[in-house]
């Protein structure tokens, strides 16, 4: 048995392969994380290596301290995460602060975690405090249709989460807690990770204006399901407007009817 064998890596390589095929992840376009458990912890032990050197997060991530992530390496294409994936991904633990990183399996040749670590990991703590340590997954993706709208709908995540949900009827069941957006800022630091983190508070859906989304979930397949949902959304919305626009659509009522069938609780301030 390799490290490789295991069944967290092996759908890790599943989902990559199938985000490439999707289109969202151009050259190096996107990162995903994935936060280990106890039980795959102590599965790798003898495959990783902790005498690296720790390097700094760059923002402080105190309730996820000593945890492991698998990461995809900065630079690196998604594309490539089947063909090998210790040369375009690694293992990191963090330290007892929160605050330092380091490598302990792949990211061979001096790799680097991606330079969206922060925005993850700060995202990831979000989640761990909200969801009671369920979320473990978080996926960005340059998603073609979500990007497009961000030129022309107001960067409003009341105004994406009503228009999205409006494109497929199970939306509301899949995201129920809407869409947060950040607005054009730089990629790869604190201030966005701090901005990105914010919404994660609130939404499992964060759409960063003219870049991308991030996603947060449970597991790797509902993470994927997530992205991929509301991207679909999103394309039905883009064919909608080139179409010149809706002509009839889903209402507020029937997103009451909807929610109460369904057993999910949204908010009222979509339903206006
Ligand atoms: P990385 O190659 O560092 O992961 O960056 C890609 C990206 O999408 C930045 O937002
Ligand atoms: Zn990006």
């Amino acid at each position: 048995m390799t490290i490789e064998d295991m069944k967290f890596i092996q759908n890790f390589k599943r989902m990559t392969n199938d985000a490439w095929l999707k289109g969202w992840h151009e050259r190096n376009g996107g990162n995903i994380t994935y936060r280990l458990t106890k039980e795959e912890v102590s599965a790798i032990k003898e495959f990783i290596n902790e005498d690296s050197e720790y390097n700094s997060i760059g923002v402080t991530v105190k309730n996820l301290a000593n945890e492991y992530f698998l990461v995809t390496g900065s630079g690196k294409f998604i594309r490539n995460m089947t063909v090998c994936l210790g040369e375009n991904a690694g293992i990191i633990k963090i330290d007892e602060k929160g605050e330092n990183y380091k490598v302990v399996w792949g990211l061979s040749n001096n790799a680097r975690p991606t330079s969206e670590l922060p925005s993850h990991l700060m995202s990831h703590s979000i989640k761990v405090e909200k969801t009671n340590g369920c979320h473990r997954v978080i996926m960005h993706s340059h998603t073609t249709n979500v990007i497009a709208l961000t030129f022309v709908l107001p960067l409003e995540g009341k105004v994406f989460t009503r228009e999205l949900w409006e494109m497929a009827t199970e939306c509301p069941v899949v995201f129920p807690s809407g869409i947060g957006v950040v607005p054009w800022m730089v990629p790869g630091g604190a201030a966005i990770a701090e901005a990105t983190g914010e919404l994660m508070k609130d939404h499992d859906v964060v759409i960063w204006a003219h870049h991308g989304m991030f996603c947060s979930g449970e597991t790797l397949d509902l993470t994927f399901g997530l992205m991929d949902t509301v991207e679909k959304s999103a394309e039905i919305l883009v064919k909608v407007l080139s179409m010149g626009g809706k002509k009839q659509t889903i209402v507020s009522e029937n997103f009451r009817d909807l929610a109460k069938d369904f057993n999910v609780s949204i908010s009222e301030d979509y339903l206006v």
